[in-house]
């Protein structure tokens, strides 16, 4: 099923430890930002980070945009403090924690409780806040329709490349692109495991980062990939991949425009029949119900990003 939820065709990271960068990205163009606490930031600068990320989403000005922060993974001393101190002072103004490097289902169950905890000592409607879960490496992947399904809080499931071509020993140092040593493409099996996991779930599926911040066209050739497979959206690290983003995970304008058409189409032709037609033509397309629900996803997604 596809998962309609909060836009994130571009989902901006922002170091916690830079003031500068926090308020710099309130004024960009993404559909998300994640205000981050784990790999962009220092061990030493952490307990500032937080203070600095609490200060910016409850003075800043977000609007229109989902608000996400990761913490940092379970397996370091920080986690919990991250949690409690970020959701404390600013559970009101955040959509979701994102956690990285999740391995199995119990992680996500223990920020689930937590989450819930801190709403019911706010007050706030417990459940609001969302997660992320972040797939970085071999336990995640083998894990992920368990971490998809562990709580309805989770709304995306996204893969972290760098950590996991890392954390399977694989020979290659840039992130996303195609190993010419490999005859096919390194990530599919990946991109799709996590799709489908996804998708069964109704969750996003969201890509991670590309490392090569000033080439934009090799930004898009790997977004393309992951746009083609279904995915919802993509990491940016820099204001420059964030248009490029937005546009490659909407439809082409042919393509949302042809799927609206489908839709009157279908529903003109087969409301005519009086219910009784199943599959019609629409010039030399025959187009039934399974062509409806495809031409239903573009279109949800093109009307999403405005067209
Ligand atoms: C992102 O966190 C990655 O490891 O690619
Ligand atoms: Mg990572």
């Amino acid at each position: 099923m596809a998962a309609v939820g909060r836009p994130r065709r571009s989902c901006l990271a922002v170091p916690g430890s830079s003031v500068k960068m926090l308020g710099k990205a309130q004024g960009l163009p993404a559909d998300q930002v994640f205000l981050d606490l784990e790999d962009a930031v220092a061990p030493l600068a952490k307990p500032d980070a937080r203070k600095n990320i609490v200060a910016a989403l409850n003075e800043g000005d977000w609007t229109g945009k989902t608000r996400v922060v990761r913490v940092n993974d379970l397996t370091t001393p920080w986690t919990y403090r991250d949690v409690i101190e970020v959701v404390e002072g600013a559970g009101a103004n955040l959509d979701c924690i994102m956690l990285p490097k999740v391995q199995n289902a119990e992680q996500v169950h223990w920020l689930d409780l937590l989450l819930t905890q801190i709403e019911k000592t706010l007050g706030l409607e417990v459940g609001r806040i969302g997660i992320e879960a972040q797939i970085e490496n071999a336990a995640g992947l083998v894990n992920v329709d368990a971490i998809a399904a562990a709580s309805p809080r989770v709304e995306t499931i996204i893969f972290g490349p760098a950590d996991f071509m890392a954390s399977i020993n694989m020979k290659s140092l840039v992130v996303g692109a195609l190993i010419p040593d490999y005859p096919g493409d390194p990530y599919h099996y990946i991109l799709m495991r996590i799709l489908m996991a996804a998708r069964m779930h109704d969750k996003q599926a969201i890509d991670g980062p590309f490392l090569q911040i000033r080439d934009v066209d090799a930004f898009r050739e790997v977004a393309k990939r992951s746009a083609a497979l279904g995915f919802d959206g993509k990491w940016v690290l820099h204001p420059g991949q964030i248009d490029a983003a937005n546009e490659v995970y909407s439809p082409a304008q042919a393509d949302y425009d042809h799927a609206e058409l489908i839709l009157d189409a279908y529903d003109y032709y087969t409301s005519e029949a009086g219910g009784k037609l199943g599959a019609v033509m629409l010039g030399d397309e025959m187009i039934d119900e399974a062509s409806r629900k495809m031409a239903l996803v573009i279109a949800a997604k093109g009307r999403a990003a405005g067209m």
